[in-house]
């Protein structure tokens, strides 16, 4: 039995639907991650988890104990917002030592306890200092300490990175992590941010509309979108469509005929128009490259870095992003015609949500 157990977890507001029956189960030790566009239910799950949000219907179930109607204060678990919420009149170390006095913990204790999390978050040096004398990610170390100090059974954290510059979150990203290792503690963590959530994750959690619409490690998701939602929310791919000839067991695709690949399957894809996904470091340049190759003209060429991001405009009137080193992209024109390539092999078909 999962260590957290959510089970068909409503909630309304008015006419809003924030949480739509969601059933969620969590291990212990676990790093879950619920991931998904503003709007979609995320916090409304973590605060019903805490004990701040009442459930309309449902049930929260945590190591075989129901904990639906107890206070939040009676659940042990640990919360981190994006705005800290440290008390801005007391010390770090204040902080950090003040859900150990509620618990009334022996002083020699929370001395103890509040000296081994300020070592824990690098904060050894900072104990005495105020709130507002921290930076953001000091102010982000010293609400994780405080939110840990206690034992909690579960941290929760709500996109407790997205205030932090991005080199400044990424530290953080691998801190978090690396807490989770050293602590044990099971955590659940909110984002909007797919790079965050693939980076730091056992699990994924994507929600939409009040719904967990696919549930898994990253790279499962990555690979495997279950719905055109998930596949155009996680970001870069190509979504586009062909239709299904039945009589030859093949696709039109971009003024072409591709043999349908052993992953289409029509009783499941659609029988006629078909959505499918193409990633854009799947695509390449080529005369005739060794899988499916059809003509394109270059439309844009952007240089993002680490590589090249080039647009194609497909003869079906379709675009198409491509990721290409600056190698493979080098001397191409905006208006050429050219032929692109992908491997059968490495595109998705859909099911739309
Ligand atoms: N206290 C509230 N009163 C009214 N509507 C709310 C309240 N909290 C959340 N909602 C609505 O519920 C939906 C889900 O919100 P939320 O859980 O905050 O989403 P997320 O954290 O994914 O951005 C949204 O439509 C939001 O406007
Ligand atoms: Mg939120």
């Amino acid at each position: 039995m999962a260590f957290l157990d959510i089970r068909k977890l409503s909630k309304n507001y008015g006419s809003t639907v924030a949480l739509d029956g969601v059933d969620l189960s969590v291990n212990a030790g676990e790093f879950v991650t619920l991931l998904g566009p503003s709007g979609s239910g995320k916090t409304t799950l973590l605060m019903s988890i805490a004990g701040f949000t009442q459930p309309d219907d449902g049930g929260i179930v945590i190591d075989g104990v129901d904990v639906t109607d107890v206070d939040p204060e009676d659940r042990d678990f640990g919360v981190v917002f994006q705005g800290y919420a440290l008390f801005p009149h007391m010390t770090v170390a204040d902080n950090i030592a003040f859900p150990l006095k509620v618990r009334k913990w022996a002083k020699a204790d929370i001395s103890a306890k509040v000296e081994e999390m300020l070592s824990l978050v690098g904060l050894d040096k900072l104990a005495g200092r105020k709130p507002r004398e921290l930076s953001g990610g000091q102010q982000q170390r010293a609400a994780l300490a405080r939110a840990l100090s206690f034992g909690p059974r579960i941290l929760l954290l709500d996109e407790p990175l997205s205030a932090l510059d991005r080199s400044l979150r990424e530290i953080m990203q691998r801190e978090l992590k690396r807490l989770h290792k050293e602590t044990g503690v099971t955590f659940i963590f909110v984002t909007h941010d797919q790079e965050e959530a693939y980076a730091m994750s056992d699990r994924i959690a994507v929600f939409h509309n009040g719904r967990i619409v696919q549930m898994g490690a990253p790279r499962d998701i990555y690979r495997k979108p279950a719905s055109l939602f998930v596949a155009g929310f996680l970001g870069g791919n190509n979504i586009v469509t062909a239709r299904y000839l039945s009589a030859e067991h093949k696709l039109k695709l971009f003024g072409d005929y591709l043999p349908a690949p052993p992953q289409f399957d029509p009783a499941q894809h659609g029988n006629g128009e078909v959505t499918l996904w193409v990633r854009p470091e799947n695509l390449s340049f080529s005369e005739a490259g060794g899988g499916y190759s059809f003509p394109v003209t270059v439309l844009d060429i952007s240089f993002t870095g680490s590589s090249e991001r080039v647009v194609v405009g497909t003869v079906d009137g379709q675009d198409l992003m491509i990721q290409a080193s600056s190698e493979s992209a080098a001397g191409l024109q905006i208006g050429q015609q050219i032929r692109c390539s992908f491997n059968p092999g490495a595109i998705g078909f859909l099911a739309s949500d």
